[in-house]
């Protein structure tokens, strides 16, 4: 039986999905982190600890895509909340 609500987060490993993903896991939600970074994914579901899972994604990909969503149903049985975060954000000066 569903007991929590659940988020998939794309870009979760890092900055704001990641802010993101602290904040929900904290209220009691669980998370589904989605990210290519597996090096930081992993560290971080094994910071939140229950009721998280890392599933490693290039969300440029469809298929990649798909089986993370497929994933977090199998483990949480429903998504209610998508933040679709994941992307590189401009490293350079605001005025450049
Ligand atoms: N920080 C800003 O000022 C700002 C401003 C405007 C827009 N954004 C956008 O907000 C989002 C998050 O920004 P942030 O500052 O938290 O960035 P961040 O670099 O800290 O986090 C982005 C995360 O997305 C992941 N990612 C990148 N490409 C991916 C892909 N193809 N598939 C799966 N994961 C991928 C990275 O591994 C990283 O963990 C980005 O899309 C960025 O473009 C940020």
């Amino acid at each position: 039986m569903k007991t929590a609500k659940t988020a998939l987060i794309t870009g979760g490993a890092s900055g704001m999905g990641l802010a993101v993903a602290r904040a929900l896991h904290s209220k009691g939600w669980n998370i589904a982190l989605v990210d290519l970074d597996s090096t930081n994914g992993t560290k971080v579901v094994a910071e939140l600890g229950l009721n998280s899972i890392f599933i490693e994604t290039d969300v440029t990909d469809y298929a990649s895509q798909v089986l993370a969503f497929e994933k977090t149903v199998a483990r949480f049985l429903d998504i209610d909340f998508v933040f679709a975060n994941a992307g590189i954000a401009g490293r350079g000066g605001f005025y450049d």
